[in-house]
């Protein structure tokens, strides 16, 4: 697969914890457990009134974290992030302008898709690592396999639905770049601050494959 800015990011992987911040108090402990735990790729989802906050503390706060922004679909929800210092960008999905914007700022972006339509969209404005989602309900690995010589060349990310017991399924396969997941630290645990196990289980994620 061609290397890019995005690629080389994910290929830190192999596992991006998908993360909602409700409270910016925690975004720096918790940043500082996955780092610790072996995974510096952080995605912070713009689900909150706080994501952007979250993600500019970790940005200054956490030099070892890659911190990006996840759950944008607006250009402007891109422009907000990248101003915030996120490093990348994730959709759950694709459109012109969001694809657009992403470009004009020079965003490192991942684009979402759940068809090979969708994929073959997402190549055509020249993206070739792709969030694959919600992965479990859309055929799951045997999917992302079945897409693997249709789609040669593309790379994806598979999220939604992914945990310690499916993740090596889809680890396993050659077009899997890295998954994602907010298993690794759900919403329960970070607001609980309960940062040892966030730290236990990041380690277990980063010790799932080695990164391509
Ligand atoms: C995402 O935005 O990637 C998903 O919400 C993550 O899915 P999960 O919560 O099933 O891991």
């Amino acid at each position: 697969m061609t290397t890019s800015p995005m690629h080389d990011i994910c290929a830190r992987g192999p596992v991006i914890p998908v993360l909602t911040v409700d409270d910016p108090a925690r975004a720096e402990p918790l940043a500082r457990a996955l780092v610790e735990g072996g995974l510096r790729v952080l995605e912070i989802t713009l689900r909150t009134d706080t994501a952007l906050e979250a993600i500019g503390i970790i940005a200054r706060r956490v030099p070892d974290a890659i911190v990006g922004a996840g759950t944008l679909r607006t250009p402007e929800d891109v422009s907000r992030a990248a101003e915030a210092g996120a490093r990348f960008g994730v959709s759950p999905g694709l459109t012109p302008a969001l694809l657009a914007r992403a470009q004009a700022l020079d965003l490192p972006f991942m684009p979402g898709v759940a068809t090979p339509s969708e994929a073959m969209a997402a190549a055509e404005h020249g993206y070739r690592l792709l969030k694959f989602f919600p992965a479990e309900t859309c055929g799951g690995a045997a999917a992302l396999s079945a897409w693997a010589a249709p789609l040669a060349g593309l790379g994806f990310c598979p999220t939604g639905g992914i945990g310690p017991r499916n993740a090596s399924d889809y680890l396993r396969l050659a077009n899997v770049t890295c998954i994602g997941g907010s298993w690794v630290a759900p919403q329960a645990r970070i607001r609980a601050g309960d940062w040892s196990a966030i730290r236990e289980c990041a380690a277990a994620a980063a010790a799932l494959g080695a990164p391509r």
